[in-house]
């Protein structure tokens, strides 16, 4: 008879046993990021031409980030409250990528989704609030910069739409919307539930995301080392933009390396990735009815 494979963990781990191994999950958390939404018309940030960060000529910026640096925009709110008309979520429809995430609680599997994207889409495609983290704010509540007093979105969008700076009724300063900018700490519900969501993990999903932003690119390295990792992307990510470099920090290969760590990068549209996901796990009747049902 065959001899015993020499070492069990040589076993390729790919897209269907990955979703073999779901089937059996209950806290799977999600890491996603723009490329998520980019099917539903909201540019991504540092995809080549389509990206945000290369069509931002016209704000004559010192660099493409400084309209989200805290800095640039106390001294110059304008690139941002026109970056915002521009980008303002309000006729985007979740993507079917969004409905499979929604899916994913439905079916009682959802632990968290950790995401960076501020279009609000993860809310509007019916994932329980509870089940997400808007790890880079939201567009939702805005703050007076001077004095922190709130505003909702109505007043602010308001004003944006009559390309004015939104500014405090009681202190003038200059209200900014609850989204981060580079320079300021991320919510506090993002750092409360890291410790303990990354500790239960069963299964790992990171999705549409160049994982190029700390501290939210240290979140894959979390996880258990037996607790599977699937990247779908259009690309592979990461500084070496080797795709498993990009989920493992110590460089660990495929399933059954030395780290023995089950990543699996499957290189696909973000939507094209969940429709093969919903086929292997036998959900397409169910996945079908919530993107009719919408
Ligand atoms: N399907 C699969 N992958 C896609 C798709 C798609 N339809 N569209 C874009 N992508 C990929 C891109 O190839 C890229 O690797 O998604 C990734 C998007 O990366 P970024 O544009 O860098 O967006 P993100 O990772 O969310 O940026 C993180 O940067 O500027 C900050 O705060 C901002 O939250 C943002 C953070």
């Amino acid at each position: 008879d065959e001899p015993a494979a020499k070492d069990p963990v040589l076993t390729a781990f790919d897209l269907k046993t990955a979703a073999e191994y779901m089937s059996k999950c209950s806290n799977i958390v999600v890491m996603a990021g723009a490329g998520i939404s980019t099917s539903a018309g909201i540019p991504d940030f540092r995809s080549p031409e389509t990206g945000l960060y290369s069509q931002l000529e016209k704000y004559n910026l010192p660099f493409p980030e400084a309209v989200f640096h805290l800095d640039f925009f106390r001294t110059n709110p304008k690139p941002f409250f026109l970056l915002a008309k521009e980008l303002y979520p309000q006729k985007f429809t979740p993507t079917p990528t969004h409905y499979f995430l929604r899916l994913l609680d439905e079916k009682n599997k959802l632990l968290r989704i950790f995401t960076q994207n501020i279009d609000s889409l993860e809310r509007v495609a019916g994932v329980p609030t509870d089940k997400i983290v808007e790890a880079h704010g939201t567009f939702f509540t805005s703050h007076c910069l001077n004095c922190r007093k709130e505003y909702d979105l109505e007043f602010v969008k308001e004003i944006i739409f009559k390309d004015e700076i939104p500014r405090c009724k009681e202190c003038d300063g200059i209200i900014k919307p609850d989204i981060v900018f580079f320079g300021e700490g991320l919510p506090r519900r993002f750092h409360e539930c890291i410790n303990s969501d990354f500790d239960k993990a069963d299964f790992l999903i990171i999705i549409g995301t160049s994982l190029q932003v700390a501290p939210f690119n240290r979140l894959q390295t979390f996880v258990d080392k037996d607790c599977p990792r699937l990247l779908i992307n259009r690309e592979p990510v990461g500084k070496s933009k080797s795709p498993m470099d990009a989920i493992n920090a110590s460089g660990s290969l495929l399933y059954g390396t030395k780290a023995n760590r089950r990543d699996v990068f499957h290189q696909s549209t973000c939507d094209e990735g969940v429709t093969e996901l919903v086929k292997l796990l036998g959900w397409e009747d169910d996945f079908n009815k919530l993107l009719e049902s919408e």
